[in-house]
């Protein structure tokens, strides 16, 4: 089409390149989520429940009724929030600002605003590019994500000018119109900066708030969230379990992009000079396990490591990897991609191998033999991963009531420095260790000023 029919067609075409991008971003979507085997399928992730142990301690019988909301079958709802008496503002912490060490999560998911005697009114939220990115699991199984939160007054739609929100999932385009001061656009990311650049064409300040995995973001979309029962008991306390038993091939990979960016197949291949590695997937593998369920079934039941190795090293990126491949399936996750104490963070204590912990696959694998050959030692990686629920973090519903409160005005005055933050990603072999050592080396030669 050239430039004159191009101007004409405007109307149309502004549909059809609409279209276009819609395709585009399915498309691009779908290929970063290739990764994710077995469910390369879903775009989305399944975010289940893990199963409880039929044997119960105190805290795990801790009265159904008195679990929040958002654990399995809870009921404990939400009161409006209460004004703090000094401030005359609501008592809550819900922003980065509020509480600078946590995610915020639970307060989030536990928010409701103060009664001031008026009927909440609807917020509209408008999904760039398109309403495609429900979560599968809706909360308790509702047709739309927001119908069983506690703040449900939001809806879905089509048009940009009305909305009180623009959510950019994935994905920018320029939506054409001028931004209304009220209206709030938000940066979703749930993959790496490498997978998802914010594109230089675009303006830097244009995004108010940010929903990524980052735990500095204003709505943390992490992966899944780690909650234990009682904070004061995370230890399993019934009878002892084995879980080397049975267990009869050492560890096992599911693999289908080959070309991740951390040279993690490289690591793989080294790692398995040294310790029996059971490949399955693409990348050359020896194994094929198409179904999903059956392949995690096989995991849990003769394998004692899961290489948990992420598609990209960079600050914070967990996925699915670790938690629903890994922990869920009681094998001890071997990790690369954050640094250890970003795993550290957000995950039970003693329950990961890093792969940084070592100096090569070969002493990697030396370790692993010892583990292997140490049921004691094996055992201890998976004492503290039983008495606690991994819950979705319902997105939707902390999207809903974050817009309802009453918080003023806020916005990026440049997204890179939130998204793409020298530092919080490395490419290739390097690792976080010498990238570090880099880092100090560069600092300490500095010209001093005099
Ligand atoms: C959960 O555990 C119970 C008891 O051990 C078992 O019968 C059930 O199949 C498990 N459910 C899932 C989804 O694994
Ligand atoms: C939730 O409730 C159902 C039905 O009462 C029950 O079968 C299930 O075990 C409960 N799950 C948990 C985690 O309490
Ligand atoms: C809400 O208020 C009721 C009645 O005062 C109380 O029983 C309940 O525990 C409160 N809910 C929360 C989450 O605090
Ligand atoms: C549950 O734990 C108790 C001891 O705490 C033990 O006597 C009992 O056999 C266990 N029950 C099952 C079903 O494992
Ligand atoms: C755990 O299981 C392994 C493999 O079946 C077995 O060799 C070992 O003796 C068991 N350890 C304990 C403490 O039961
Ligand atoms: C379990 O977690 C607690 C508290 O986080 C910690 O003190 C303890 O050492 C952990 N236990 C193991 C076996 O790692
Ligand atoms: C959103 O960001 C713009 C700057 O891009 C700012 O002018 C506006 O006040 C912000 N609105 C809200 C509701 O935070
Ligand atoms: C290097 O200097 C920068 C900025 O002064 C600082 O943020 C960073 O932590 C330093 N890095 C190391 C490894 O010392």
């Amino acid at each position: 089409m050239n430039e004159a029919t191009e101007k004409k067609a405007q109307p149309r075409c502004q549909r059809c390149l609409l279209f276009i991008i819609c395709c585009a971003c399915v498309i691009f979507i779908f290929a970063v989520h290739i990764d994710r085997f077995p469910n390369t399928a879903t775009v989305f992730y399944h975010l289940r429940n893990f199963n409880f142990s039929s044997n119960s301690t105190t805290a795990l019988k801790k009265k159904v009724e008195e679990r929040p909301w958002y654990l399995t079958n809870g009921t404990r709802w939400p009161n409006d929030t209460n004004l703090d008496t000094i401030t005359g503002r609501r008592d809550a912490k819900l922003w980065p600002n509020e509480d600078k060490e946590g995610d915020r999560i639970l307060d989030q998911l536990m928010f409701v605003p103060p009664d001031n005697g008026k009927p909440l009114p609807m917020k509209t939220i408008r999904f760039v590019p398109g309403l495609v990115i429900w979560e599968v699991n809706h909360p308790k199984g509702s047709p739309e994500p927001f119908v069983t939160c506690p703040v449900n007054r939001c809806k879905a739609t089509t048009n940009s000018l009305d909305a009180d929100a623009l959510l950019f999932v994935d994905i920018f385009y320029d939506p054409r119109h001028h931004k209304p001061a009220k209206q709030v656009w938000i940066l979703y990311r749930m993959e790496s900066p490498i997978h998802t650049p914010v594109q230089n064409l675009i303006k830097q300040d244009i995004y108010n708030w940010t929903a990524t995995y980052l735990r500095s973001s204003d709505i943390v979309r992490t992966y899944f969230k780690w909650t234990y029962y009682d904070e004061q008991q995370t230890e399993w306390q019934g009878p002892p379990r084995n879980f080397s038993a049975g267990k009869t091939r050492k560890v096992a990979w599911f693999v289908s992009n080959c070309n991740a960016l951390n040279n993690r197949l490289e690591y793989a291949r080294e790692l398995a000079e040294h310790i029996q590695i059971d490949m399955f997937g693409g990348c050359g593998a020896q194994y094929q396990c198409p179904k999903s369920k059956k392949c995690f079934k096989l995991l849990e039941t003769t394998y004692k490591f899961y290489l948990a190795f992420e598609n990209s090293n960079c600050r914070e990126y967990i996925t699915e990897k670790f938690w629903e491949n890994g922990l869920q399936h009681n094998v001890i996750p071997i990790v690369m991609g954050a640094p250890r104490e970003d795993y550290e963070l957000v995950s039970p204590k003693h329950s990961f191998i890093h792969v940084e912990d070592f100096d090569s696959p070969k002493d990697l694998a030396a370790y692993l033999h010892k583990v292997d050959q140490d049921d004691d030692l094996y055992n201890s990686y998976f004492k503290n991963i039983t008495m606690r629920e991994v819950i979705e973090g319902y997105f939707y519903c902390r999207l809903c009531a974050m817009l309802h409160d009453d918080y003023p005005n806020k916005y990026y005055e440049r997204i890179d420095d939130f998204w793409q933050k020298p530092g919080s990603c490395i490419r290739g072999s390097m690792t976080w260790r010498e990238y570090r050592k880099t880092q100090a080396k560069a600092n300490s030669t500095k010209v001093k000023v005099p």
